[in-house]
């Protein structure tokens, strides 16, 4: 009896515990896209090059002040696990990983304060998952597993 009621209560907070977890996951849909709908998109949107273009013409793209496209998760995921893994990671830090201490060149454009920039750079961080700054060959096959960015 004892035994059944522990059984039935342990059964209980593993479950609770799951679906708080499940509720907290940071997802492209439900949290990335909207910021960065609000904070990159003017310059990373539609109608900004695919990495591959703007890779063929970056001084062009920087003086016209396009970065490449980040309009769609497959097409962000390019900046975090794919050809250019980490490059999301090395703009948007606020110093705290970086080599000179400085803050990546994207971390500004996080929101107007303080706050803001941090409660948005959590959320990416917590999202990526394994907030790595290195560039795509450094990463061992496991620290890129570690990325886990979820679409949903
Ligand atoms: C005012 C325009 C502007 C805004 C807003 C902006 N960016 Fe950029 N971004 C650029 C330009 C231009 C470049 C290319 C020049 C450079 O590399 O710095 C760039 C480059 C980047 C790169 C590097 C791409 C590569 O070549 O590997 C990343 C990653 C990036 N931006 C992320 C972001 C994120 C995330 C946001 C929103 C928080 C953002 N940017 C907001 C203009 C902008």
């Amino acid at each position: 009896m004892v035994r059944s009621i522990f059984a039935s209560l342990v059964i209980i907070f593993v479950s609770a515990s799951y679906s708080l977890a499940a509720g907290d996951t940071v997802t492209y849909e439900k949290d990335i896209k909207k910021i960065l709908g609000e904070k990159c998109m003017c310059c990373h949107g539609a109608g900004s090059p695919l990495m591959e273009e703007f890779d063929k013409n970056k001084d062009g793209f920087k003086k016209k002040i396009t970065g490449p496209r980040f309009d769609t998760y497959s097409n962000l995921m390019v900046v975090v696990n794919g050809s250019d893994a980490g490059a999301l990671m090395r703009r948007l830090d606020d110093g705290e990983n970086t080599k000179d201490g400085m803050p990546g060149n994207m971390f500004q454009n996080l929101g107007c304060s303080a706050e803001e920039r941090a409660a948005n750079l959590g959320k990416i961080k917590k999202w990526v998952g394994s907030w790595n700054l290195k560039k795509r060959k450094e990463l061992a096959e496991d620290e890129l597993k570690a990325i886990t960015a979820p679409e949903r």
